[in-house]
This record gives structure tokens, sequence and C-alpha cells, in this order.
């Protein structure tokens, strides 16, 4: 082959490569915020990508939720996280314990978890992955300062922003300052009325 082919060929490669990428990212029409059916079909397309951008913290918790119980029956605007779209996800132990259905002073018990992923879509309707947060259940007394839940935040790359009881533990103190307005069930908030399951 000559070398001009060569460059031809190659070009062709870039071309192609970069048509591959602006073609596999997500744009859809928007109206002011999705209602509950687009959110969810939006969902459906992009969280694949999600969980693969997650994937290389190689967190055990991330790797699993996907196949968690989800409680909410659409993605929600979630202000208190960065307006994004998110979900709500618990593992059996959390659901078992009554996750969303806490009476005032019950307890999760250690091991339980909760896992919030989240996208974000501009006002041009541009979608993207965006951060996952979750919360782990530690043993009585293991962290009384942040009501012995472990808070975690990932970056859509699987960079972590912080742990509380691990790396950068003081990017994610704000968590706990605001979750704590729900020391009386546990520090948990739930989900917005409107998308609870039933
Ligand atoms: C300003 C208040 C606020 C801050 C700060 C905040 N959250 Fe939340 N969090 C909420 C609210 C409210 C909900 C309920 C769902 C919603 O409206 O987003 C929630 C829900 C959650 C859930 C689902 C579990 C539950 O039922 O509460 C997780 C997991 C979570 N947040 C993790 C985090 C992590 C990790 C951080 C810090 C990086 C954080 N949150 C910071 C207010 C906050």
């Amino acid at each position: 082959m000559s070398r001009l082919s060569l460059i031809a060929l190659f070009s062709l490669g870039l071309v192609l490569t970069a048509f591959a990428a602006e073609k596999e990212h997500l744009r859809i029409d928007i109206d002011g915020p999705l209602p509950p059916a687009k959110a969810e079909e939006v969902y459906n397309k992009i969280k694949g990508e999600m969980a693969d951008g997650y994937a290389p913290a190689q967190d055990a918790v991330i790797k699993a939720y996907p196949r968690r119980q989800r409680f909410n029956i659409a993605p929600y605007l979630s202000d208190t996280h960065g307006n994004r779209y998110a979900n709500n996800f618990a593992n059996a132990r959390a659901a078992r314990a009554g996750y969303g259905d806490l009476r005032p002073g019950q307890r999760m018990p250690p091991g339980a978890v909760v896992v919030k992923d989240t996208f974000t879509v501009t006002k041009d309707g541009e979608v993207y992955p965006a951060a996952v947060f979750y919360m782990e259940k530690l043993a009585p007394g293991r962290n009384p300062a942040t009501g012995d839940w472990r808070f975690v935040q990932l970056l859509p790359d699987g960079s972590y922003i912080g742990d509380t009881t691990g790396d950068n533990p003081e990017d994610v103190a704000f968590c706990y300052t605001c979750h704590k307005a729900m020391a009386g069930v546990d520090n948990l908030f739930f989900l917005p009325e409107a998308y609870r399951g039933k």
C-alpha cells in the first residue's frame, strides 16, 4: 500500500472515530424539567454508560448497585445533589430493614447500603452521566460524627471525590451536615413523594 493511501486510511479512521463519538452522545428535545416517563426513557438509554463510567473505581458497592432494588418509579430532579436526575437503590439488608418506611427512632443495620446514581440534562438537552453517591451503615459507635454512616461520592469517571471513612473526608463532610436533618429516621431522606413506588 502506498504511503499516501495509508495516510488516507488513517484520516478516514479518525473521521469515523470522531463520528462514532459524536453519534453516541445523547441529545434530547426538552421543554423544562423532564416528565417521569421521559426521564425513565432517557435513563434507560444512558444507565449502561453511567455504570461503565463508574466502573474504574473497582468499588464493590458501585459494581453491585444496578442489580439492587430501585425505590423510585422514575428519575427525579434532585436539587440537593447538583440539580441532577437521580435514582435510589438499596441493598437487601436496607430493604428488609424497611428503607423508605422507617419509624421514628428506628436504625438501619450495619451493612445497609443506599446508592444514588445521577445524570445531567443541560438546558440544550445534552445528556451526561453525573456523580454517584452512597451511604453505608457502619457498626454502632464506629463513626458517631456521621451517624455511623459512611458517605461517599464519585465522579462520572469513577474517581473518588471523598469518603468520610477514607480519603478526603473533608470533601464529603457536607453530606452529613444536611442529612442529619433527618436524624429521627437514621439520617435518611428517602424520595420525593410523587416518585415513590407502591
Ligand atoms: C442539602 C442537603 C443534602 C446534601 C448536602 C446531601 N444530600 Fe443526600 N439527600 C438529600 C435529600 C433531600 C435526599 C432525598 C432525595 C432527594 O430529594 O434528592 C437525599 C438522598 C440521598 C441518598 C439516598 C438515601 C436517603 O434516603 O437519604 C443518598 C445515598 C445520599 N443522599 C447521599 C449523599 C451524599 C454521599 C452526599 C454528599 C456527597 C449527600 N447526599 C449530600 C439531601 C442532601
